[in-house]
């Protein structure tokens, strides 16, 4: 963590700063800046944010993964940080620490930004060891779950949820150059995969091929949402854990959108511009969004791309 970046937070948990082009992008000339100032950076043809920078990136392709590590992933906004929390409290008997952030606890190695972990901090970590990751399958940290051993959990939530919820994520933020594009702008953007993370499709349907690997298991947010208890063993079960009924009742409190949202472990209030980080928690807030006639084209258009996948979202 950068020394600018901390400040004394009551608790002693160290408050985070912004992120910077100058603190936290590392090579600056090759930041793109599109229409409405939107930045980013491409690897490898993925449209990225200017955090995930070149080095970070091939450091998290090769990381020493172990059997027992965590690697969570997701396009954003697709309900990764409540997985989080959730996959934390399974792996610490339901027990919310009171010295600590959920995530400065997760080690998101492609991102310099807001908590770089180096290569030597990660690899002295004791296991089970949690990692983050926004990345397509075949930029997937460590390889990906055909090349590491380590347990892989994807989460996808439906995409007009997704692109509504990161329209306001993105909208006038330090890391996506100050965006100040109206919800049309974003929305042409977002089908055409030319947002950071890139294309949702691609995204989504790069992880769902692999979704039966022995390593892998495939969530979906609005099973989440309609029926907590039965995903949530169901992620034990993977992870090689049997939860009491205390353990349970605990994680279930701790994981409400509601406790997230004001608990100092899950809120997000020590780092800069994630203030409105839990939104609405809702299946369907793509309706006060989208016009009908957006709605009618972007149905089109996802049928289109999703046909004959064997992977459909529930949307209400
Ligand atoms: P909204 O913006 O629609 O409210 P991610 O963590 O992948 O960036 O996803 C963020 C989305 O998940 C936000 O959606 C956020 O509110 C929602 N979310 C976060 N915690 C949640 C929880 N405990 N229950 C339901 N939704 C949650």
């Amino acid at each position: 963590m950068n020394q600018k970046d901390k400040q004394a937070m009551s608790g002693g948990i160290a408050r985070i700063g912004e992120y910077s082009d100058e603190l936290h992008a590392e090579n600056l000339d090759d930041i793109q800046v599109g229409e409405y100032g939107y930045k980013y950076r491409t690897i490898e043809g993925v449209v990225l944010p200017p955090y995930v920078t070149p080095d970070r990136y091939a450091m998290s392709r090769s990381i020493a993964a172990r059997p027992n590590d965590v690697c969570y992933g997701s396009f954003p906004k697709s309900g990764s940080t409540w997985l989080s929390n959730v996959l934390y409290l399974i792996l610490n008997n339901g027990e919310v620490p009171e010295d600590k952030t959920l995530r400065s606890c997760l080690h998101w190695m492609e991102s310099s930004w807001p908590y770089p972990r180096s290569r030597e901090e990660v690899d002295t970590l004791p296991s089970p060891r949690i990692f983050k990751s926004h990345m397509p399958y075949h930029m997937a940290l460590a390889g990906g779950p055909e090349q590491s051993p380590c347990k892989y959990i994807y989460i996808a939530r439906n995409p007009k949820d997704v692109c509504v919820s990161y329209f306001h994520f993105e909208s006038n933020k330090a890391w996506s150059g100050g965006y100040s594009g109206p919800w049309e702008h974003w929305l042409k953007i977002f089908m055409e995969g030319r947002v950071q993370r890139g294309d949702w499709f691609d995204h989504v349907l790069s992880w769902w091929k692999h979704k039966d690997a022995e390593n892998m298991l495939f969530l979906k947010y609005e099973d989440m949402k309609r029926d907590f208890d039965a995903q949530l063993l169901a992620i034990a079960a993977y992870l090689g854990y049997a939860l009491s009924e205390e353990v349970i009742d605990r994680i279930k409190l701790a994981t409400s959108f509601s406790k997230m949202k004001t608990e100092q472990f899950s809120n997000h209030k020590e780092i800069a511009q994630l203030e409105g980080f839990f939104r609405k928690g809702e299946i369907g807030s793509w309706k006060d969004q989208f016009t009908v006639a957006q709605s009618e084209a972007f149905d089109r258009f996802y049928r289109e791309r999703m046909a004959g996948t064997g992977l459909d979202f529930e949307f209400e």
